[in-house]
């Protein structure tokens, strides 16, 4: 079995369906401090398939015991954590606590039942302002907030715990910029109120939620003076880690992946080919930059294409026209999620 925590989040529930659809089972587990119910019951419509779902947070250490002890587990997959930027940086330790000690406890009690085969969610954040791109797993590492240096300080602890116990098999996975959603529309990018991130915002624009995009910046030194990422689409990534697992089994020892397309688009680029699947008009403006924001970023994934045998394989007007899909069927994302009753 395949514990796998933040199960009900954006990358989690994807990574869910990818893992039962090829006959993985999983334990389930997630507080909902940032997601809902509602995609875990999505998950088990999309593949058919009935797992143990646990509402719980990874630092109550008395509930991952009964889990460890009641399930057979051989391996973590870990996206439980908190993500905003600028979140972090207002409430930092929040961020502390939870990414870093949730990690603690978790590791402690994998320790405790001797499974010692862990996947984390790590993020392209964690390499600051690159001096060059493409960005290889080689670049230097340089964070420029709370939510970027508790991915790092969580990286550079499972190195050491590797070192100290050769047993651990740890695949730290960072992730470029996912958007997109399941071909279904089922499970989705779901942000809790004013979407942070570009393409939750952009989508709501189409749809008509909000009036219209604010573009952070048309001075950076990009082809069209705005910001460059590199977009992969969710299912893409979430099939990285099925490879992730199998890499794992084979007793892998400490490896770091870039999950990226090694494309990057900027902002603009993004807009149009949001009007191209929507066929709707995205009004935006210029405004100033993004305090922390960097202008171009994304990934050399060739050492995941080699030593994973992964390729991200959709391209920009795919992930557009999936999340789209995902907005239209869901105009309010997730109803507000019902509160559990977990089997614990
Ligand atoms: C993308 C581009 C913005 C919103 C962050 C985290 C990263 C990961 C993904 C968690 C930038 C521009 C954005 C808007 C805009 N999260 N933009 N108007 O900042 O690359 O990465 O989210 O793992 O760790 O750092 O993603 O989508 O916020 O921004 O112009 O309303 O869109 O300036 O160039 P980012 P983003």
């Amino acid at each position: 079995m395949i514990l796998v925590t933040g199960a009900a989040g954006y990358i989690g529930s994807h990574t869910c369906v990818e893992l039962l659809n090829s006959d993985l089972g999983i334990v389930a587990i997630d507080d909902f401090s940032n997601s809902s119910f509602q995609s875990i019951d999505r998950v088990q419509k999309i593949t058919g398939k009935k797992f143990d779902f646990y509402e719980m947070s990874v630092m109550d250490t008395e509930k991952l015991e009964m889990i460890f002890s009641r399930h057979n587990i051989q391996a973590v997959i870990h996206f439980a954590g908190y993500k905003s930027v600028s979140e972090s940086v207002t409430n930092p330790l929040k961020y502390y606590q939870n990414n870093i000690t949730g990690t603690l406890f978790l590791i402690e009690v994998m320790k405790k039942y001797n499974v010692k085969n862990l996947i984390f969610s790590s993020s392209a954040t964690v390499y600051g302002n690159p001096t060059n791109v493409p960005i290889s797993e080689n670049s230097k590492v340089g964070v420029t907030n709370p939510y970027g240096r508790s991915k790092l300080i969580v990286e550079e602890i499972l190195r050491d715990i590797h070192n100290s116990d050769n047993d651990w098999n740890i695949v730290l996975l960072r992730y470029f910029n996912p958007i997109g959603a399941h071909k279904t529309g089922e499970i989705g990018e779901d942000p809790k109120g004013r979407p942070n991130n570009l393409l939750p915002y952009v989508s709501q624009v189409a749809i008509g939620i909000r009036e219209k995009v604010s573009v952070f910046g048309n001075d950076y030194d990009t082809t069209d003076g705005t910001g460059v990422r590199d977009y992969i689409h969710v299912v893409d990534l979430a099939k990285g880690h099925l490879k992730s697992i199998e890499k794992l089994y084979t007793q892998c020892g400490f490896k770091i992946y870039n999950l990226g397309t090694g494309q990057g688009y900027s902002v603009l680029e993004v807009i149009q080919a949001f009007e191209k699947v929507s066929n709707r008009k995205i009004d935006y403006t210029f405004e100033p930059r993004r305090s922390g924001d960097i202008g171009i970023c994304y990934a050399d994934p060739s050492r995941a294409n080699v030593e994973l045998k992964w390729y991200a394989e959709k391209k920009l007007d795919e992930m557009c026209r999936d999340a789209w899909n995902w907005q239209v069927k869901n105009p309010d994302g997730y109803k507000s999620h019902s509160v559990y009753e977990g089997i614990l």
